[in-house]
């Protein structure tokens, strides 16, 4: 049997395999509150060493499509309470992505219908998607956003304190900080996006600020052994831009080394779709970006995803490369998929013309998968 399907240590947990659920929106709570629906859906799926639940909005603010969950109230908390109960029931464990979107929102959807904030006044040129009243779905282009002013961004950092500490109380074993596919940390990390001149915008450390700020708050609200990040170098997602995201995302791991976390997740290359994308003049380096990690300090899992197959992972977790393989869309039409690769028995469902749109367009064709499962 392979070390992918035998036990490990995660920070404080003991993991029954090295699979991992990775975060996948699924549309499917009205209101930000979880329902049945998300709890048969997690309880299913608890047979992964970890899942990670679907990006889930710290604030009102932090929302950028319909019907995606949220942190904020009394009922999304016990909402989540019984998705936990539930995974742990089945021997599973299960930690919360945690999810400002920035710029990637909608005026319809924010507070008081009011413009999206970011680090940025430019418009991505991304897509969101909303819910018509009669209950039809339809992608919308992401409405125009605001700068956020220098003296707002400590509120934000807060905002994330208080969703960390909501997220132990709503029975999670930890959660994953979303720094990953363009949303708000991402809008602060990419010199294609950040045009800002204060202490968050030009220089590698001033973009990166807000991350560790970020990280910071929630170390501090619940341990660092309970929280994980999850980043995408090179992602096009969401209309993520940088010339060069070696130097800054060597400067982030090796910040991140200085914190006693549980994992370090990567998306490689383009987010569900080219592994080899490239951004900038050169392909980015992931061996060199685990060593410099690694060389600060850093003891974290390491995590990785994007168009893994069974042989894929097999051979990453057998070479040390990866402690923890994340699985997307596998997990979708396949609940059982740990079972499946165990088994090596055909996986459902996947059509890779379908999901990949044909090739790597930015961001996830959400509908067309949908169908597809
Ligand atoms: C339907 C769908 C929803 C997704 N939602 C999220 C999300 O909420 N947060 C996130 O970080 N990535 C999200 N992703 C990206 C996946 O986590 C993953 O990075 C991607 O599917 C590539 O992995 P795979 O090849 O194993 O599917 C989503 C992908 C899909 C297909």
């Amino acid at each position: 049997m392979s070390k992918l399907f035998e036990p490990t240590q995660v920070g404080d947990l003991t993991l029954k395999n090295h699979i991992v659920m990775a975060p996948l929106t699924r549309n499917r709570s009205p209101g930000a509150v979880p329902n049945d629906l998300n709890v048969e859906y997690y309880r299913q799926r608890a047979t992964a060493g970890l899942i990670i639940t679907e990006a889930t909005a710290i604030t009102h603010q932090g929302q950028g499509y319909a019907d995606v969950p949220g942190l904020y109230s009394k009922e999304a908390i016990a909402g989540w309470k019984r998705v936990t109960d539930a995974v742990h029931e089945q021997g599973g464990k299960i930690v919360v992505q945690m999810w400002h979107v920035g710029r990637i929102s909608h005026d319809t959807l924010q507070p008081n219908g009011g413009k999206p904030v970011s680090s940025t006044n430019k418009v991505a040129k991304s897509k969101t998607y909303l819910v018509n009243p009669d209950g039809s779905g339809a992608f919308a282009p992401t409405s125009e956003p605001r700068a956020l002013e220098t003296a707002e961004i400590a509120g934000i950092v807060e905002d994330y304190r208080k969703a960390a500490r909501a997220a132990i109380e709503a029975g999670f074993d930890g959660v994953e900080i979303h720094a990953a596919n363009g949303y708000l940390i991402d809008q602060f990390l990419r010199s294609g996006i950040n045009d800002r001149t204060d202490q968050y915008g030009g220089s590698i450390e001033n973009r990166a600020r807000f991350l560790f700020q970020v990280v910071d708050a929630i170390t501090e609200e619940i341990g660092a052994r309970r929280t994980g990040i999850r980043i995408s170098p090179v992602t096009p997602a969401n209309d993520s831009a940088d010339t060069d995201p070696q130097p800054i995302f060597t400067y982030v791991v090796e910040g991140l080394a200085k914190y006693d976390l549980s994992y370090i997740h990567i998306i490689e290359g383009a987010t569900g779709g080219d592994r080899n994308y490239q951004q900038g003049e050169k392909p980015f380096d992931y061996k060199a970006l685990r060593t410099a990690y690694e060389k600060a300090g850093g003891k974290a899992s390491w995590m990785v995803n994007n168009g893994y197959d069974r042989q894929m992972a097999i051979d990453v977790v057998e070479s040390g490369e990866a402690d923890l393989v994340a699985f997307g869309k596998p997990f979708i039409s396949n609940p059982d998929l740990v079972q499946r690769l165990k088994d090596n028995a055909p996986l459902a469902g996947l059509d890779q013309a379908t999901l990949y749109g044909g090739g790597s367009t930015g961001y996830v064709d959400y509908p067309a998968l949908e169908k597809a499962a």
